[in-house]
């Protein structure tokens, strides 16, 4: 098979080295793909969001299988431009999408379709979100409606810092994302756990579970960030987590996908909050997470391409991949200033190859012969493996230390307390 990886970030080096490593790959090709990918195939200067000249270079290249990494390709209709060219897309198209573009659409979808969720008001106006609020009482969350790139949510201590929030939105004409609508909902209280789910359109089926850390600096303090490390899987959940989910997240999502004709093939990532009374949806992502991803794939056995394909033609067989008992930590390195602004590097040492059991994959960045240039922001996610959490913590943070001493850099920082609990 000859694979297209769309997307440069981390999580589509992850998806091309395990894509590349499965028996049924003969080629893999990335766009606009990065220094990793560039490694071991070959990067189009096509933007993951040119959904023509996608199509145009798949069918040139006798592409057999497309993966969408993220959400801006699948929001910009990348998977539908694909499919009506012949290509078998994994990914969904812009409609089902929305779970994830829109958040009112996907809080509406749950309430439709009784799937676990923070109750909420939606709201187009300052004046109708002021309004909506007169009833609230204690911490709400306040949610731009469109994709802001992670800047779009505020959890808010008390109604009147909800408020000031709201204000500042509308007053300076800027509701993150673009848009115009928010969505006002209750905070929910737990452990967040992230489950993807793949999704044929007649089936769906957990396929593996993670916990990310999104707050720039340890202890889960500082600025809100893409995510700064991840570990899968889970740690301190029940161990009929995936049973609990498949029921009371999965089921009904299956149910109301078919139910209003959507036919989804791709993975839903399913952020969730393990409450007193179970899982409640927070979101739905649309594609693979990151770096949620760098840590779930060394885990994936098998023919994991094959797989991804069974699921583009609308016949999942999971028995294709496995997924090991294994720890997997990964941890993010990204410049010092992030995510404030974004430092530019020049002249990163290209080498990143790690002991048994670890691996580094590269954020958007290119390679230049020997070297890597990068625009800044998360440059790289290190993974290691381990028989239980601690090992695999160890050996990360090994790993990262000794990539740190040879890149040629030392402007780079990550948290020192990833899958430390
Ligand atoms: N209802 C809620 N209750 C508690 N925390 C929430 C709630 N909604 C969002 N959050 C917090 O805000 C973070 C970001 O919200 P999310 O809906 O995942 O938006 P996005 O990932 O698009 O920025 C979540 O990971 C969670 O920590
Ligand atoms: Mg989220």
């Amino acid at each position: 098979m000859r694979v297209l990886i769309v997307g440069s970030g981390a999580r589509e080096d992850a998806l091309s080295w395990r894509i590349a490593e499965s028996p049924s790959c003969d080629a893999v090709f990335a766009a606009p793909g990065n220094a990793g990918t560039a490694s071991r195939g070959v990067n189009w200067e096509v933007a993951a969001t040119d959904g023509k000249g996608l199509a145009e270079r798949c069918v040139r290249e006798a592409i057999d299988l497309a993966v969408l990494g993220p959400e801006t390709a699948i929001a910009a209709g990348v998977g539908d431009r694909l499919r009506d060219a012949g290509i078998a897309v994994f990914g969904p198209n812009r409609s089902g999408g929305r779970l994830e573009s829109s958040k009112i659409f996907a809080k509406r979808f749950m309430e439709r379709h009784e799937i676990p969720t923070a109750r909420a008001a939606v709201a187009h106006s300052l004046e109708a979100a002021s309004k909506a609020l007169e009833e609230w009482r204690g911490p709400v969350v306040v949610k731009a409606d469109g994709l802001a790139g992670g800047k779009g949510v505020v959890v808010a201590p008390t109604v009147e810092a909800a408020r000031a929030i709201l204000a500042d939105w509308y007053g300076g004409g800027r509701v993150p994302g673009g848009g115009s609508d928010v969505l006002i909902e209750n905070r929910l209280e737990g452990r967040e756990v992230s489950v993807f789910a793949l999704c044929d359109g007649r089936a769906i089926a957990p396929l593996g579970a993670a916990c990310d850390y999104k707050r720039a600096g340890d202890g889960d303090t500082g600025p809100n960030t893409g995510g700064m490390g991840a570990y899968s899987p889970p740690d301190g959940f029940p161990d009929d987590l995936d049973d609990r989910v498949r029921e009371r997240i999965l089921g009904p999502l299956l149910r109301g996908l078919c139910a209003e004709g959507e036919e989804y093939r791709g993975v839903i990532y399913c952020g969730l909050m393990w409450t007193a009374q179970g899982p409640y949806v927070i979101e739905f992502n649309a594609r693979f997470g990151d770096p949620e991803t760098q840590a779930l794939l060394p885990r994936v056995g098998g023919d994991f391409a094959l797989l991804l394909h069974s699921v583009a033609r609308g016949a999942m067989d999971l028995s294709l991949a496995t997924l090991s008992q294994r720890r997997c930590v990964g941890i993010v390195l990204a410049t010092d200033d992030y995510p404030r602004s974004n430092t530019a590097l020049q002249g990163l040492n290209g080498d990143v190859s790690l002991a048994e059991g670890c691996r580094a994959f590269w954020g958007a960045s290119q390679r230049v012969d020997a070297t890597v240039s990068t625009s800044g922001g998360r440059v790289l996610t290190v993974t290691a493996l381990g028989d239980d959490l601690a090992q695999a913590r160890l050996k990360a943070y090994e790993a990262v230390r000794r990539l740190a001493g040879r890149l040629g850099t030392d402007a780079l920082t990550y948290r020192t307390d990833i899958a430390l609990r």
